[in-house]
C-alpha cells in the first residue's frame, strides 16, 4: 500500500541513501527532478552558443583546441542530463521539444552575448567556478542517476575554470588595452554569475522541499556567498577587481555584505526578455530542423537493419 511505500522512501532519504529509477518515489519527487535535471541539460547545450561563437576567431591554435574541448564537454554534459531525466519517464524528443517551443528554462546565464575573446575567460572563470559550486553539492542528491553523473560533470568544469583564469590573467597582463579587456569581461559577467543561483532564499519556491528531499544541500544564498568568498582572492591574483563597491566581509555576521542583484534583470532574463533569449532559441530550433534528416537516416537504418534480423 501507498502509505508502505511512502515510508519506505521516506526511510531511504532520511538515512540519506539514494534513490534509484526502479524505486517507488513520490509523483512530486520525480516531477521536480524532470524539471531540474532537464532544465540543467539544457542549459548545457544552450551554454555551447556563447563559447562556440569564438571557436573560428581564437587567438591562438592552443586556445582553439582548449575552446573546443570545452564546447564538446559541454555537449556531453548535456546528453549525460538529458538520459538521467529519461530514466524518469520523460522522452528525449519531448524535452527537446519543450526546449525548441521556449516551453522549458535554460540558465539565465547563456543570453548574454560574448563580444570579445575576454567573454571567453570571463565564462570560464566565473560561469564554470559558479557551476562547480552549484554542482559539487548535488554530487550528493539523492536520486542515484542525477549524483552520479554530477561527479563525472565536475571533474571536467574543474578543467573549464582553470582555462578560463588563465584566459583572464594572461590578459590582464598583457597591454593596457589586453588588461582593460579583460576587466570588462569580468565587470559584465560578475552580476549574471550570482544570479545563477537563483532568487534570494526567501523568494525561492522550490528551495524548501528539494532540501528535504536531499536534491538541494544548500540554499541559494548560501551557494551565492561561498562563490564570492572563492572569487575574492582569485581577483586579487588576476590583478582585476569584482565590480560591486560595497563587497566587503561582515565579521560579525560572517558572511559577505555585497550590493543588491538587479532582480528585475533576472527577471526579465527568466521571462525570455533577457539580450540573447530569442537568438539562442532560434539557434537550437534551425540546428534541431538541419538535423532532422540525420534522424530520419538513422531511423529508416535502424528499421532495415530490424527487418533483416526478423527474417
Ligand atoms: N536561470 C533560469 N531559471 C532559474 C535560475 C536561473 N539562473 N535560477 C532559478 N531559476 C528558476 C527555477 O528553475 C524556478 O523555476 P521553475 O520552478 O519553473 O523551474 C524558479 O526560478 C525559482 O527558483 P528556485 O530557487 O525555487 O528553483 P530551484 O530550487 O530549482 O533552484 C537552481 C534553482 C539553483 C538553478 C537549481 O535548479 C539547480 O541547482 N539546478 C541545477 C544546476 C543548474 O542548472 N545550473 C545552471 C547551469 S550552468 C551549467 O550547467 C553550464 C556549466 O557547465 C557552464
Amino acid at each position: 500500500p501507498e502509505a508502505e511505500l511512502q515510508a519506505r522512501f521516506d526511510a531511504l532519504i532520511e538515512a540519506d541513501q539514494r534513490i534509484e529509477p526502479r524505486d517507488w518515489m513520490p509523483e512530486a519527487y520525480r516531477k521536480t527532478l524532470i524539471r531540474q535535471i532537464s532544465q540543467h541539460a539544457h542549459s548545457e547545450i544552450i551554454g555551447m552558443q556563447p563559447e562556440g561563437n569564438w571557436i573560428s576567431r581564437a587567438p591562438s591554435l592552443k586556445r582553439k583546441a582548449i575552446l573546443m574541448a570545452k564546447v564538446q564537454d559541454e555537449a556531453g554534459h548535456g546528453l549525460y542530463l538529458y538520459s538521467a531525466a529519461q530514466t524518469l519517464g520523460i522522452s528525449r524528443d519531448e524535452m527537446t521539444e519543450q526546449l525548441i517551443e521556449s516551453r522549458a528554462r535554460y540558465s539565465s546565464i547563456f543570453n548574454y552575448p560574448t563580444p570579445t575573446w575576454a567573454d571567453m575567460g570571463a565564462i570560464g572563470w566565473l560561469v564554470d567556478g559558479a557551476a562547480i559550486c552549484n554542482q559539487v553539492p548535488l554530487c550528493r542528491a539523492s536520486y542515484g542517476p542525477y549524483g552520479r553523473a554530477m561527479v563525472r560533470i565536475c571533474k571536467e568544469e574543474s578543467f573549464h575554470q582553470r582555462q578560463g583564469f588563465e584566459i583572464l590573467l594572461e590578459l590582464s597582463q598583457g597591454t593596457p588595452e589586453q588588461h582593460r579587456m579583460a576587466q570588462e569581461a569580468v565587470d559584465r559577467w560578475y552580476w549574471p554569475a550570482l544570479m545563477m543561483f537563483g532568487p534570494p532564499d526567501d523568494e525561492s519556491p522550490n528551495s524548501a522541499q528539494s532540501m528535504a528531499w536531499k536534491i538541494k544541500r544548500f540554499s541559494n544564498d548560501e551557494l551565492r556567498q561561498r562563490f564570492v568568498g572563492m572569487l575574492v582572492p582569485q581577483v586579487e591574483v588576476l590583478g582585476l577587481t569584482l565590480p560591486d563597491p560595497n563587497l566587503r566581509w561582515n565579521e560579525e555576521r560572517g558572511e559577505w555584505d555585497m550590493s543588491e542583484i538587479d532582480w528585475t534583470e533576472f527577471n526579465e532574463v527568466l521571462a525570455g526578455r533577457g539580450p540573447a533569449n530569442a537568438q539562442r532559441i532560434q539557434h537550437r530550433r534551425d540546428a534541431h530542423e538541419d538535423g532532422a534528416w540525420v534522424r530520419e537516416a538513422a531511423a529508416a537504418y535502424a528499421e532495415k537493419q530490424a527487418a533483416r534480423d526478423r527474417v
